[in-house]
């Protein structure tokens, strides 16, 4: 039984030439990339994406960044809990207190610019795999 996620690589990830190493920790943790594609986010897309933030404090500047350049927006797939097994790999979301180990803990310092999107349960994944790749 296979089990996916979907995983984004936001543009400052792309700016700073961090796509390689990210990947390179999926693959090294053994998980399979199933789709991987370059996107420019437009405002719609990133609204349906970001559904329980619109409307928050935050989520100008949110749309803003993500919608800068492109991202990678990727499906990533385990044997079980694949979605918890990404977050865990991501570190929390602020990268100043994520743990050293993780993404956001060791590439990342600003708490926008957090390098990384995991869906955060296993609903999610297929809510937004659906928006991102429909075909799947
Ligand atoms: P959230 O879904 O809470 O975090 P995560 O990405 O870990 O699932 O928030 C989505 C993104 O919004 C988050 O990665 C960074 C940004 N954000 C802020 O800029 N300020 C905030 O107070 C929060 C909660 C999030
Ligand atoms: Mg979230």
């Amino acid at each position: 039984m296979s089990d996916r996620t979907l995983v984004l690589l936001k543009p400052d990830a792309v700016e700073r030439k961090l796509v390689g190493e990210v990947v390179s920790r999926f693959e090294a943790k053994n998980l399979d990339i199933v789709a991987m594609e370059l996107r420019q986010l437009d405002a719609d897309t990133l609204a349906r994406h970001y559904e329980e933030h619109v409307g928050k404090g935050f989520y100008d500047d949110l749309v803003a960044f993500m919608s800068r350049g492109p991202v990678v927006a990727m499906v990533v797939e385990g044997p079980e809990d694949t979605w918890e097994v990404v977050r865990k790999m991501m570190g929390a979301t602020n990268p100043r207190t994520a743990e050293p180990g993780t993404i956001r803990g060791d590439l990342g310092i600003l708490f926008t610019e957090n390098l990384v999107h995991g869906s955060d349960s296993l609903a999610s994944a297929e809510r937004e795999i659906g928006i991102f790749f429909p075909n799947l």
